[in-house]
């Protein structure tokens, strides 16, 4: 693998989820945990940039490249001085750095990048150009991998479809991806790569959202949309709760006059399905507590998960270019 900025970066999917189950199953039956670069004379190193907080991608990220003896510097990208990401511009504004010299700048210290990146919400066409990413990946001298990018979160689905294939108990289950209540303004960028990586499965993808939460067409074309949440759950094996604002007018809120929250009586509608959400969560805004701390919740283990991931990425690309 040369980069990691989509599903469309994996060469074999089924393999990738694989390899990320066989780490996890390594973690918790070798211990202490087999640490294959751990004996190398010139380690490699991973830097982590973000323009945006993130508790688990930098923690999973940072831990991943660890187990795989990796020097690790992560730094908040927001916090020093503004990028420019137009090509052509006279820099004399608030911009102290071009992406071209700072992408260039990081490949010096960098054996791998990886990028977090949050959308405008409210330029759309920059946004689903994934502009700040495409232009670290095109000015970077080694591999990106997105830590979240404006418009998909590969990472995040990689880690649910590698939670789903553990948890499943039929060859085919029925996954729901949820619309849910939020009172920000968020990206559709988990929402967009979940239902891409589910596309890719061997599952009865189902997607339930108010109307007005239509997602970018490029994504749910071929896709069963479901109004009715309730109707949605009907014998669901899983269900995947995440607030998007609207594609179609770009950024808004939505606030359905429904009560889309998760609760525990829509839960029962379901094939005891699992919860899942990709986190931080809003208690009894998203979903109510009974479901969140209910035994067969899925959002550690997601949390765990992302680890997993994370380190297959890794091991992937550094197997490309070592
Ligand atoms: N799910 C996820 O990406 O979490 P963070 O925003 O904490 O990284």
């Amino acid at each position: 693998m040369n980069h990691f900025t989509s599903i469309h970066d994996v060469p074999n999917i089924e393999a990738l989820i694989h390899k990320a189950l066989s780490i996890k199953h390594a973690s918790v039956f070798e211990s202490p945990i087999v640490n294959p670069k751990s004996n190398i004379q010139n380690p490699k190193t991973l830097v982590l940039l973000f323009f945006n907080p993130s508790l688990r991608t930098r923690l999973s990220t940072e831990k991943a490249g660890l187990n795989l003896g990796m020097n690790v510097i992560s730094m908040n990208a927001d916090a020093g001085w503004k990028i420019e990401f137009e090509d052509g511009v006279v820099m004399d504004g608030d911009k102290a750095e071009h992406v071209r010299e700072a992408a260039g700048v990081v490949s010096q210290y960098a054996d791998v990048i990886g990028i977090r990146t949050f959308p405008t919400l409210t330029d759309r066409e920059r946004d689903y150009a994934e502009v700040v990413l495409r232009q670290f990946q095109k000015h970077a001298t080694v591999p990106v991998i997105s830590l979240e990018s404006a418009t998909l979160h590969p990472l995040q689905s990689l880690t649910d479809a590698v939670t789903i294939e553990a948890h499943k108990k039929t060859a085919r289950p029925k996954v729901v991806l949820t619309w849910a209540p939020h009172p920000r303004a968020l990206p559709q960028a988990v929402a967009n790569s979940f239902v891409e990586w589910m596309k890719a499965r061997d599952v009865e993808l189902v997607v339930t959202h108010p109307p007005g939460a239509e997602l970018a067409p490029q994504f749910v074309d071929n896709v069963q949309i479901e109004y009715n949440q309730r109707k949605a759950f009907e014998g669901a094996d899983f269900i995947y709760a995440k607030n998007w604002s609207s594609y179609t007018d770009y950024g808004r809120i939505i606030s359905p006059k429904e009560n889309w929250t998760v609760t525990a009586e829509k839960m029962a509608l379901t094939n005891q399905a699992r919860f899942m959400h990709c986190l931080p969560v809003r208690r009894n805004v998203v979903v109510e507590d009974a479901v969140l701390d209910d035994p067969s919740c899925l959002i550690f283990e997601q949390a765990k998960n992302r680890e997993f991931a994370a380190q297959a990425v890794l091991e992937e690309i550094l197997n490309k270019h070592t």
